[in-house]
């Protein structure tokens, strides 16, 4: 979820042009030597009538053999041709043992605090038994990131109205819907399913204590009058993104954690520049309506609770008892995701991106290095590092900038007394330091085949205001979103040095209709041709052949777009380099969250987060995935594989 669900930031505003049909063929039959060749050597007879140009040319080079869906947008989901997606599990679903199923007319927090929550997100898969690389059983760690209580319950006009109107009784039950799940899963004649009463399924709330680790804990600004420890807190919020670490645990990030207070930042003392850095709405424009029910949420009452919101939270799935742990080393911001990638030499690097227009690019790489054969050592391993945050020169070179205390500017006599002010106020640090603003950092995940780093760049409409183009973020009101391509020295794969602190970047992708010249949208030369284009990206994954799978979020925009958000998956090298296919898509108003392969490569694990956002309870405009009435959509995890066997994608 980003802030676009309450600006409602433009997207394309005109429609697609469509070229004549005689210059399409023009183009097709100039660019297109293999074509060409292929017809002078007799080879395609009748290509335009037996065989559609379109496919033949996509045949000339793409591993992906599987045909686009092609872009529409309607009340269900839809799935390529040869694949199944199965509905594993969606909120309001019984998750810990003993749960009551969903009833709409009597939600309590206490129902809701047993059940799979609202907006999955992130999808973490935890093979069973732990340690082995089972793909047809295992636990699936789930982020819950926000809640829509217009959807969940009758009543409300829109989420200005549920804010305005929610009392403590319907707080309680969305700060239960926040958080995440873990939950049992098992592929069982050709179908994946959840495991009810699984003795492994437990939930994490936004009220379940959390300890707070690294260099901010226990400092006088982690301290409220609930926790005078300042180490530990009630609940995570607003987790989106995530990641899993080499050694099974589960990396679950808060990102717009500023929606949930409310109040003056004014009158929130020594904070006032900290929360307004952070964009702390004032109390009639707090997101929710838990400000003015519970006092922790009110900054003028509490200045330092925000301060304990907004890091990378990490919990072992595998332990129902586990304590959730801030991991305040990584920085506080509205983390994305965290994805790690264990270094040639050991060490632990963690990338991470804050979804803000003009925030940073980050990466944490651990002190010590990682231990495969003792998990228990490696559990304080995100404590000790060091966090960089990146500067992309115009030339093509990255570099890397520590945020330690007393380097550079990073002193007293800038306002950091100690590493945990640099933490807490991660992007004030970055400004000082000189970092490059990006628009809208999103995931940031190195492709395992590769070893280059990819970042979603989700969009940025005010880029080119206070803000200049640069040629990393290329494009005025960058309404559509690009993908850049981090290239660590060293070799690539495993050669690939994560931990350095110079790299280079490309421009893998700027979204956007390439049919529309005036957008400037780049990728293969072909993907005009295909008629599919995407906006938006937000997640990242790859396959075991390194293929990159792009998931999208264009919030509202995706009807104006005429596009919906799904799946959109290309080769990352070779000839069909950046030429993108659909593989699956959203119904109407969801945006595409998760995005975790099975070890195999056969099953792909997908959220439909927030499906009919923008409409009510009363009046959806879809009642995915059930269609039935009375129930409400509900957000859910689905499972893309082919009946066939085979791999995703082959
Ligand atoms: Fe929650 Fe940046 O998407
Ligand atoms: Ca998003
Ligand atoms: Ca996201």
């Amino acid at each position: 979820m980003t802030d676009r669900h309450f600006t409602d930031e433009p997207g394309n505003l005109s429609d697609a042009r469509n070229p004549h049909i005689q210059d399409v063929i023009a183009r097709r039959f100039s660019r297109r030597s293999l074509l060409a060749s292929l017809v002078a050597a007799g080879a395609v007879a009748g290509v335009g009538a037996a065989f559609p140009l379109r496919q033949v040319l996509a045949a000339g080079g793409s591993t992906l053999a599987f045909k686009s869906l092609a872009l529409k947008i309607d009340e269900k989901h839809h799935v390529a041709e040869g694949y199944a997606a199965d509905l594993v599990i969606g909120w309001g679903d019984p998750v810990a043992k003993g749960a009551k199923p969903l009833d709409i007319a009597s939600q309590s927090a206490a129902s809701q605090a047993g059940q799979f929550g609202y907006n999955c997100d992130f999808i973490g898969y935890f093979p069973l038994p732990m340690g082995s690389s089972n793909s047809e059983h295992a636990l699936l760690a789930v982020n819950h990131e926000y809640t829509n209580g217009e959807l969940m319950r009758p009543g409300f006009k829109d989420r200005i109205e549920n804010a305005a109107k929610s009392d403590k009784a319907w707080t309680e039950v969305e700060l239960a819907a926040h958080g995440a799940s873990i939950i049992e899963v098992r592929k069982e004649g050709g179908t994946w399913k959840h495991v009810a009463d699984s003795r492994y399924s437990w939930r994490v709330t936004g009220t379940t204590e959390h300890a707070i680790s690294g260099p901010a804990a226990g400092h006088e600004r982690m301290k409220t009058s609930a926790d005078p420890s300042g180490r530990k807190v009630l609940g995570m919020l607003n987790n989106c993104g995530g990641g899993t670490t080499p050694w099974g645990t589960f990396l679950t990030c808060e990102e717009n954690f500023n929606g949930y207070f409310g109040g003056d930042a004014a009158k929130a003392g020594k904070e006032e520049k900290n929360h307004k850095r952070y964009r702390m709405p004032t109390m009639d424009k707090s997101w929710y309506g838990w400000a003015r029910n519970h006092d922790r949420f009110n900054i003028e009452k509490e200045p330092n609770e925000p301060n304990r919101f907004g890091w990378v939270v990490e919990i072992d799935p595998y332990d129902p008892n586990f304590q959730p742990v801030k991991r305040t080393a990584l920085g506080r911001f509205k983390h994305e995701a965290a994805t790690c990638v264990v270094n040639k030499d050991g060490r632990v690097v963690v990338y991470t991106g804050d979804d803000e227009a003009g925030d940073y690019v980050y990466k944490f790489v651990t002190r010590g290095a990682f231990n495969a054969q003792n998990r228990a050592a490696n559990f304080g391993l995100l404590d000790e590092g060091t966090l960089y945050v990146a500067k992309f020169a115009d030339d093509g070179a990255v570099e890397w900038i520590a945020l330690e205390h007393g380097k550079g500017k990073l002193t007293a006599a800038y306002g950091f007394a100690s590493q945990a002010d640099v933490v807490i106020e991660a992007r004030r640090a970055a400004d000082v330091v000189g970092a490059t603003r990006m628009d809208r950092p999103e995931d940031v995940e190195a492709n395992p085949v590769s070893g280059k780093v990819y970042i979603m760049l989700t969009n940025n409409t005010t880029r080119g205001e206070k803000v200049p183009v640069d040629k990393a973020n290329p494009r005025a009101k960058n309404a559509f979103g690009h993908i850049i391509e981090l290239i660590p020295p060293g070799g690539g794969g495993k050669d690939a040095d994560h931990a350095a602190t110079t790299a280079k970047w490309e421009m893998f992708a700027l979204a956007g209709n390439p049919a529309d010249a005036a957008l400037g949208a780049k990728y293969h030369k072909d993907q005009a041709e295909t008629g599919v284009w995407f906006a938006a990206p937000d997640n990242v994954a790859f396959d075991p052949k390194g293929r990159v799978y792009v998931l999208t979020d264009q919030g509202s925009a995706q009807k104006r777009n005429k596009v919906p958000d799904g799946v959109f998956v290309a080769d990352a090298e070779g000839p069909a380099r950046g030429l993108f296919k659909l593989l699956f898509a959203c119904p109407i108003d969801a945006e595409m969250c998760g995005g975790t392969f099975t070890p195999d490569g056969k099953t792909l694990f997908l959220s439909v987060q927030h499906p009919a956002e923008g409409t009510n309870f009363d009046k959806p405009n879809t009642r995915w995935p059930d269609f039935k009435a009375g129930m409400p959509p509900r957000p859910s995890v689905v499972a893309v594989h082919r009946p066939d066997g085979k791999e995703i994608g082959a």
